[in-house]
């Protein structure tokens, strides 16, 4: 039964995520995952190789070489740069979209300008490649125009949230006069502010059907409180009740259906997952930005809670037989994952120190621990190596018992320096406060 091949591509806690739940999969044999990780070999079934998944030739033939089944893509970059356009022709199946679809992701004007066309919830914006133009209208838009973005891909990174005009208007200088994210910010877009609470609903999706997975948020600053600066995720949980069921089909409906569908009309076949990082306003759920790949921390909780055969689900998107499955989560037990960053992150990061009670975390019954920032240090002990470290997660009957396995498993591991949230779900915690729960 077990016959499958399949490479992931990346080394982060997302992909540390996926290979685990493939490794569960009885139809699947091998998994490679390029770069991959320390804690990603040491998940049954993995291997993690060392090939250049930037030279899609050499990509192409080693896997053929090795029977790879299915290539599944983690990150956005290789996406962008089109590793499934360049990989397709091959006969090598992709689990992941073309160049064209990471479109959604990699240029957010040209995203801002999809939704507009199709009719899908999101902030009023205008895009800019002059840097007066932009500052005029900041001053005198009939919005709060503060939010300003690099339209590019900048990791995570070129996204501000200002305060007042004079806060935009710098942004705009950074972004484009000062070229502080090189061509990423050759145009930038400008937007209305949103208010709420943000939640990530992500599909899975064939190009025609689309299936929604749970409701997560995850939380962005640094700090308890939701405080201090902007990071890549400092823990997230799922299913989040801050958005409600009647809103969740309407962006089933609304937002990720219409977005296959529009990308369709466009001439994109969009195959992989299609990610909403949604805004809660007043007015109703509105997309603050697309992503055309799994989420990061939320695909580690996510796949604490999918039930279904993970292979099977990704091999139905690429045969384009989703219609015909049924994926389940299960719905009694609530996830959560707490984030063990460096000293200095998201400024800067440490790398090189040792790390204690990672054994005795990972052997608690309901945690896992994925890696995003691990590696081997000389004596063979495992040390940090970038900014963020590990996810400490744990599932449970309730959200309150998930978030107190998960941290009481980030604090039982250490190291000189580490930085996590004690507060993570605490939004879901106040909204069931005053719900009385
Ligand atoms: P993005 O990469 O476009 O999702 O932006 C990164 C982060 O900036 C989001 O997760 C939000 O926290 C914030 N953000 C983006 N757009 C807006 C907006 N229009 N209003 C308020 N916050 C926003
Ligand atoms: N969790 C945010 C992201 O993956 O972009």
């Amino acid at each position: 039964m077990a016959e499958a091949k399949v490479l992931v591509i990346g080394g982060g806690g997302r992909e540390h995520a996926l290979c685990w739940k493939l490794s569960d999969s009885p139809f699947v044999k091998q998994i490679y995952c390029a770069p991959g990780s320390v804690g990603i070999s040491a998940t049954n079934k993995v291997e993690s190789v060392d090939i250049d998944i930037k030279d899609y030739p050499a990509l192409a033939k080693w896997s053929k070489d090795h029977s790879i089944d299915l290539v599944i893509v983690g990150p956005e970059d290789p996406l962008a740069n089109g590793i499934v356009d360049a990989l397709t022709p091959h006969g090598i199946k992709c689990f992941g979209p073309t160049k064209a679809g990471a479109e959604i992701e990699a240029n957010k004007e040209w995203s801002k300008k999809f939704m507009n066309k199709y009719q899908i919830p999101t902030a009023r914006f205008q895009s800019f490649t002059n840097a007066d133009a932009a500052k005029e209208f900041i001053n005198s838009a009939p919005y709060p125009a503060l939010v300003v973005k690099a339209s590019g891909l900048a990791a995570g990174k070129g996204v501000v949230v200002a305060s007042n005009k004079e806060e935009a208007c710098h942004a705009v200088d950074e972004i484009l006069t000062d070229a502080k994210y090189g061509a990423a910010g050759q145009t930038l877009v400008v937007e209305e502010l949103l208010e709420g609470d943000e939640v990530s609903v992500l599909a899975f999706t064939d190009g025609e059907t689309v299936s929604i997975m749970p409701p997560a948020q995850d939380h962005k600053r640094i700090g308890d409180g939701d405080t201090g600066p902007n990071t890549g995720g400092m823990g997230a949980y799922c299913p989040c009740p801050l958005i409600t069921p009647d809103q969740l089909a309407d962006v089933k409906d609304q937002v990720l259906k219409r977005a296959v569908d529009g990308l369709k009309a466009e001439g994109v076949k969009y195959v992989g997952v299609l990610y909403a990082g949604l805004m809660i306003t007043k007015s109703g759920p509105m997309v603050l930005e697309f992503n055309c790949r799994f989420g990061d921390p939320e695909t580690q909780v996510l796949m604490m809670l999918l039930e279904s055969d993970l292979y099977t689900v990704m091999k139905a998107c690429v045969d384009g037989t989703l219609n015909q499955l049924q994926v389940t989560w299960n719905t009694r037990l609530s996830a959560v994952g707490v984030v063990i960053a460096s000293k200095g992150y998201p400024e800067t990061s440490t790398k090189g120190c040792v790390i204690s009670g990672l054994s005795q975390a990972s052997s608690t019954p309901g945690v896992v621990v994925f890696h995003s920032g691990v590696s081997r240090g000389a004596n063979g002990s495992l040390v940090t190596w970038g900014g963020r470290v590990l996810l400490a997660a744990a599932r449970a009957g309730s959200l309150r018992a998930a978030a107190a396995a998960a941290t009481a498993a980030a604090e039982g591991i250490d190291f000189p320096g580490k930085q996590y949230r004690k507060d993570i779900a605490h939004r879901a915690f106040s909204n069931m406060q005053s719900l009385g729960q």
